[in-house]
């Protein structure tokens, strides 16, 4: 892959076919980003597949999953010399059930342990690997920024109820990666990003707020991010998370 496509810069989203990560997708490609939108199957992508229709040659639908280590390292060698200048590891899970049902197989009682590794390869560990993978890609734009979706149930601070152990400890963690690649990496911006509770099929019906609504937050922040962000954990408003 070769050329800048826009003004605005590329994007590259994991998670891209539903909830947030479609969100982003929308909103950036409507702000003239070139969107590099990676879902795990493509095909089963309809509304992602239409955004690319409705924006030819700057929406492109790219397969990915995560947890595949081949699939992300023939990702970084495709996208060869063009610069990435923002990488939103979107991509993530509460277990095969969204929120409340997926609460009960990581609970105290009932805790799955496989369900459990599923959830630290998917929120905890692909983000690290993608992150370095796509590292040569980063550093060729001129302020590359990388977010990582974390949320408030990550926060060791705010913990006041307990349950969601797999979930939280994976978000745990995630925040944790987002501090030590700051503190390792300061030629980019690396942010953990507390989108809010968003109704999407991780969120549930019952969630406070519209996933549109939380990305126009988000990318007012991200525009105003600068290398003091670094190693932060921020809320969509662009306000500190306790960690
Ligand atoms: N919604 C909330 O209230 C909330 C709050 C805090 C943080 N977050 C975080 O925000 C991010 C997006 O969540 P969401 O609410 O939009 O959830 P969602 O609607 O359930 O979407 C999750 C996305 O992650 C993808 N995904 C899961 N496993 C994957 C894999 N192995 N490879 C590639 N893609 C994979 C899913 O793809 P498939 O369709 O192929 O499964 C889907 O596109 C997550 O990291 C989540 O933890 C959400």
């Amino acid at each position: 892959m070769n050329g800048r496509a826009t003004d605005q810069g590329t994007v590259l989203v994991t998670g891209a076919n539903r909830g947030l990560g479609l969100e982003y997708c929308r909103q950036l490609a409507a702000a003239g980003w070139q969107v590099l939108a990676c879902t795990r199957n493509p095909d089963r992508a309809p509304a992602l597949r239409e955004l690319a229709r409705a924006h030819p040659g700057r929406v492109r639908v790219l397969p990915l999953d995560v947890v595949d280590e081949a699939n992300v390292d023939a990702l970084a060698s495709d996208l060869g010399g063009l610069p990435v200048d923002m990488l939103i590891n979107n991509a993530g899970t509460f277990g095969p059930e969204g929120s409340p049902a997926g609460m009960r197989y990581q609970s105290l009682a009932h805790m799955d342990y496989g369900i459990w590794r599923d959830i630290l390869e998917v929120n905890l560990l692909a983000p690290f690997r993608l992150t370095v993978a796509l590292a040569p890609s980063l550093r060729l734009a001129p302020r590359p920024v990388v977010v990582m979706l974390s949320s408030d149930l990550g926060s060791i601070a705010n913990n006041r109820m307990g349950h969601s152990h797999a979930y939280r400890t994976s978000k745990a963690g995630l925040n944790m990666l987002t501090k030590g690649i700051a503190n390792e990496w300061r030629d980019l911006i690396i942010i953990s990003m507390a989108p809010g509770w968003c109704r999407t099929e991780l969120g549930g019906a019952e969630a406070e707020i519209d996933p549109a609504e939380s990305v126009r937050e988000q990318l007012r922040t991200f525009a105003r991010l600068d290398a003091s962000h670094s190693g932060q954990f921020l809320d969509r408003f662009g306000a500190q998370v306790a960690w």
